[in-house]
């Protein structure tokens, strides 16, 4: 057992223990889910701010920019100006280290937004006020549900024109069955926003509609001052009053416990370009936040402060600078402490391996990374050993529960027309699998070779048959199949055995050799569903561990 002794160079065992205790305790990891527009990038960029992690207002759009005209990488980046990759920010701030798990931009890549949510220990649900909820943040709130990570809802664009805030508080309760607890509430809106009122503090935080992106001054004022009259037309403020008797009267109350459970969900009212209640979130999130807490694995859950260093890897991207050719796995610490070049266990494969070079990422910036802690992440380079999912650790055994496979929605044939490119094709096909650009299923004739992609997105296919491609030699077609929703069979085929031959659906099978059901539509799984009630159907599928995958 070298795993101990290593862990703990440089330190004392009792040193150790508290310098892992100390880390646990002031680390908060979190993910942002939104719609597109909803100002993802404009709040992550003011968090930053705060954190001092960049220096100006614009930088983060700015490295974009930036990345867009100079960088090589991922020229369909390039091509089409969007963002397709997860990357990851850390700041400080009071004390604290924070992990901005920052997701793909465009929806298509939801999957990839999937799998980080793994890594995440708290989400950060962002609304246009003036849209409510929208599809992009309801699908991303489920997997967010799954986990029961807690959700702490940020009512953007409040400078503008928006909807009634209780109605938006009722869209969230009644679709997302998710108690609301308003920490603060608005004095208006649009035109006549004239701040928010702490609900705990009883103060009112006056809005200045100050420079576009200029960092505005926060003003605070109690309830009882007189100058309030002054500065706050009183039906605004008298509404703003009545509602929140009526939320005190017949709203949630706050309860940590349910909040760190996801049952209940803070809500901040604000503006992220302008600044506005963007550093009372933070501090408030702060507070009420999830640490990293126990995982659960095969042998129960496991503690951050256990003393062995454990983590999983929740997302592979390959050809990050394709001068190298490299592929880098993005791994989620767990427990203990994590150290450049130590050796540890792969749980699939049984193989110990040395984590040199390991990288902390931030944003498309790379440094060597020394140590790291529970609730950080860090990228590893990764010459095809590690695949979604997999645990590494040290000491005794652990295995984190994998990550699931998400329900794709467009299905395609891949051809290879050029038969004396097949070795390419399926070392391209097996790779992208295990990276998880897309989900491969299979024709259960065994006669029919091609793989089926199985994606979110459109743009998801385009960028497999881009990379194989690029980086495989090999131009591929894609040949629609035209079904649009999958589903996997509980009991596997001995329950498909059992109903006899379906109507209206394809049987295919997964990279486990699992039967999975595809449908043209809704209306044909309904009367599936209809004709065979004891059916168990689902959407995402359950994880596989200890398996190898079928390769093409
Ligand atoms: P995203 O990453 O979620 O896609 O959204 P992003 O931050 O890019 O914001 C989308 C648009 O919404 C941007 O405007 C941004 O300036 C604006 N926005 C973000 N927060 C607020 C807010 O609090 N109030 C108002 N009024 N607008 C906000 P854009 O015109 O698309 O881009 P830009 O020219 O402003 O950069």
């Amino acid at each position: 057992m070298t795993s101990t002794k290593t862990i703990k160079r440089n330190f004392s065992e009792e040193d150790f223990e508290s310098a892992l205790v100390k880390a646990v305790g002031n680390r908060k990891n979190f993910a942002i889910i939104s719609h597109p527009d909803a100002g993802k990038t404009t709040l992550t960029e003011k968090l930053l701010l705060y954190g001092g992690a960049i220096q100006q207002a614009g930088a983060v759009k700015a490295r974009g920019e930036q990345r867009k005209v100079t960088s090589d990488w991922m020229d369909l980046e390039k091509q089409r100006g969007i963002s397709i990759t997860s990357t990851v920010l850390q700041f400080d701030y009071s004390d604290n280290k924070i992990n901005l798990l920052d997701t793909p931009g465009h929806q298509d890549f939801s999957e990839d937004t999937y799998r980080t949510l793994a890594a995440a220990d708290n989400a950060v649900m962002l609304e246009d006020a003036a849209k409510g909820l929208e599809p992009q943040t309801r699908k991303l709130f489920e997997v967010c549900r799954m986990r029961n990570i807690p959700i702490f809802t940020f009512i953007n664009k409040m400078d503008r024109p928006g909807q009634e805030p209780l109605r938006l508080l009722d869209e969230i309760e009644s679709e997302l069955n998710l108690a609301t607890w308003a920490v603060n509430w608005p004095i208006g809106s649009g035109e006549l926003f004239r701040g928010v009122i702490d609900r705990s503090s009883k103060e009112v935080i006056l809005f200045t509609r100050g420079e576009r992106g200029k960092q505005s001054e926060e003003c605070h004022l109690s309830l009882n001052d007189p100058e309030l009259k002054s500065l706050v037309e009183s039906e605004l403020l008298d509404q703003a009053l009545e509602e929140l008797d009526l939320l005190e009267m017949a709203g949630s109350v706050m309860d940590l416990s349910k909040i760190q459970a996801g049952e209940l969900t803070p809500v901040f009212f604000g503006s992220a370009m302008t600044n506005f209640g963007v550093r009372p979130f933070l501090d408030t999130f702060l507070k009420m936040a999830q640490g990293p807490s126990a995982r659960p694995s095969s042998n129960g859950p496991v503690s951050p402060t256990r003393s062995e260093f454990s983590g999983f890897v929740f997302k592979l991207q390959a050809n990050m600078d394709p001068k190298h050719r490299d592929r880098i796995a993005f791994l989620r610490v767990c427990s203990g402490r994590f150290e450049k070049d130590m050796t540890v266990q792969h749980a699939r494969t049984g193989k110990a391996i040395k984590l040199s070079r390991p990288q902390k990422l931030f944003g498309q910036d790379r440094e060597v990374v020394d140590d790291a802690y529970p609730g950080d992440i860090i990228g590893l380079n990764n010459p095809g050993m590690f695949a979604i999912g997999d645990t590494l650790y040290q000491g005794s055994k652990v295995e984190y529960e994998g990550i699931p496979c998400f329900s794709p929605e467009i299905f395609s044939w891949l051809r290879n027309p050029n038969p004396s490119a097949f070795k390419n094709f399926r070392k391209g096909v097996n790779q992208l699998r295990e990276e998880g650009a897309v989900q491969i299923l299979y024709d259960v004739d065994e006669s029919k070779r091609d793989p089926i992609l199985a994606a979110v997105g459109q743009l998801q296919l385009e960028v497999v048959q881009h990379r194989l491609e690029n980086e495989y030699g090999v131009a591929t077609r894609l040949e629609s199949m035209g079904y649009q929703v999958a589903r996997w069979v509980d009991g596997g085929w001995n329950a498909l055995d059992d109903i006899g031959r379906i109507f209206n659906c394809k049987v295919v099978k997964d990279a486990w050799a699992r039967p999975v059901l595809l449908f043209k539509n809704q209306w044909n799984l309904n009367q599936l569903l209809e004709e065979h009630p004891d059916l168990e159907l689902r959407s995402v599928a359950p994880v596989v561990s200890g398996v190898e995958p079928i390769s093409l």
